[in-house]
C-alpha cells in the first residue's frame, strides 16, 4: 500500500466554537494537527486578552486525555481596538487580531467598518511582530458576492500593504486567481490559507442539480478557472506562500439545511486526507508537506512540529453526520470516498 510520512500538520484557520460544539468538534482536528490557529467569532466575540486566555483554557479542556494539541489564539479586530490592546496581547502569546469587514461572514456583526481608521493599530501590529489574519470580502450591497474578493484587493488590500509595507498579513481562504496572484507578488511579509473546498469544488458544486447547503461557504465558491489557479498556487514556483488553513466551519445540519442556511464547511474529520487528493491530483504529493506542515510554521514564526503522521492510499467513507450536542454535523464529503486515510 502507498503511503505518506509527513511532518505533522498545523491547521492556521479553524472554527472551534464554544460549549458542547467545541467539545464534539476538537478532538478530530487534535488527533491529525499539532496546532491550530482559533477564530475568535464566537458569539460575543473573542476581543480581550482575558477571554482569549480564558477561551484557550475551554479548548484545552475539551481535548481527549494526553492530546498534545496547542490551540494558537487570536483577537477579533474591531473599531475599538487599541494599539495598547496589540502589545498586551503580543506579551500574552496572542498571535494575530483576525479583521472581519463588518457583515462579511458568520459573527461579524462587531467586525470593522473603515480599517484605515486603524493604521495606528495596524502600525503597532507591525511593530510587534502580531499578524493580520484578514477576510478579504467586501461587504457593499452593490458589489456582487462573486467579486466580493477581488474588489477587496483593489480597495483595502493593496492600500493598506502599501501604507503599512512591514505588517504581516496573511490572506485566509483565498478563492480567487486575482488574490493567489497578488500573494505570489507581494513581499515576503504576505502569505495566503487556502481550504479544501476551494481546492476541490468550484460553483457548479453548490447549484448544479439543486442547492447544496453544505457546499456553502463564504467566501463563496468560485468557477473552476479560479479552482485551477489556487491548485496552481500551491503547488507551483511560490508554493512556500501558501499553507493550510482548513477554515473548518461546523453548524448544525439544521442551521444549514435551512432556508437561509448558515456558511461555512466542516473539513477537520478528514482535513488532510482531503488536502492530500488535491496534491495528488495535481501530481504534487511531493509539495504536500511544505503546505502542510512548513510554510504556515515559517510564516508564524513557530518550529516546525517534531513528530509525524501517516497518510495511507486506503479510501474511507465518510459517515453522513456526526453528533454535535443535541445536534448533528454533516461534514464535508459526507456520505461519499476520500481516497487517504490517516494512521491513528
Ligand atoms: O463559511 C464561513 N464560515 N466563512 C467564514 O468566514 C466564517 C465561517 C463560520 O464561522 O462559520
Ligand atoms: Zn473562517
Amino acid at each position: 500500500m502507498q503511503t505518506l510520512t509527513i511532518i505533522r500538520p498545523d491547521d492556521m484557520h479553524l472554527h472551534l466554537r464554544d460549549g458542547d460544539a467545541l467539545k464534539a468538534v476538537a478532538p478530530y482536528t487534535a488527533r491529525q494537527m499539532g496546532r491550530a490557529v482559533i477564530m475568535p467569532n464566537l458569539k460575543p466575540p473573542v476581543v480581550s486578552v482575558a477571554d482569549a486566555l480564558a477561551y484557550q483554557q475551554r479548548i484545552l479542556a475539551a481535548l481527549p486525555e494526553g492530546s498534545t494539541f496547542e490551540p494558537l489564539m487570536t483577537l477579533y479586530l474591531t473599531d475599538k481596538t487599541t494599539p495598547e490592546l496589540v502589545r498586551e496581547a503580543k506579551a500574552a502569546g496572542i498571535v494575530a487580531f483576525k479583521l472581519y469587514p463588518a457583515g462579511a461572514t458568520t459573527n461579524s456583526d462587531s467586525g470593522v467598518t473603515d480599517l484605515f481608521k486603524l493604521l495606528p493599530v495596524l502600525q503597532e501590529m507591525a511593530k510587534q511582530g502580531v499578524l493580520l489574519l484578514v477576510h478579504g470580502e467586501v461587504t457593499d450591497s452593490d458589489i456582487d458576492i462573486f467579486d466580493r474578493e477581488a474588489v477587496f484587493i483593489e480597495r483595502i488590500m493593496k492600500p493598506v500593504l502599501a501604507q503599512v509595507p512591514d505588517l504581516k498579513v496573511v490572506f485566509e481562504h483565498i478563492t480567487t486567481a486575482e488574490a493567489a496572484r497578488l500573494v505570489s507578488e507581494a513581499g515576503d511579509n504576505v502569505a495566503a490559507s487556502v481550504t479544501p473546498q476551494h481546492l476541490l469544488l468550484n460553483r457548479n458544486d453548490l447549484l448544479v442539480g439543486g442547492v447544496r447547503p453544505h457546499h456553502f461557504c463564504l467566501p463563496v465558491l468560485k468557477r473552476e478557472t479560479h479552482r485551477q489557479a489556487l491548485v496552481a498556487a500551491v503547488t507551483g514556483d511560490q508554493a512556500n506562500k501558501f499553507f493550510l488553513g482548513t477554515d473548518s466551519a461546523p453548524h448544525a445540519q439544521s442551521a444549514k439545511e435551512n432556508a437561509c442556511g448558515c456558511a461555512g464547511m466542516f473539513s477537520a474529520l478528514t482535513a488532510i486526507e482531503l488536502y492530500a487528493e488535491v496534491f495528488e491530483q495535481a501530481g504534487a504529493l511531493d509539495k504536500l508537506e511544505a503546505f502542510a506542515s512548513k510554510n504556515g510554521a515559517r510564516f508564524y514564526g513557530l518550529p516546525e512540529n517534531t513528530d509525524t503522521i501517516t497518510l495511507e492510499k486506503q479510501s474511507q467513507t465518510v459517515p453522513e453526520s456526526i453528533p454535535y450536542g443535541n445536534e448533528t454535523l454533516v461534514p464535508m464529503r459526507a456520505g461519499g470516498e476520500v481516497a487517504w486515510r490517516v494512521r491513528y
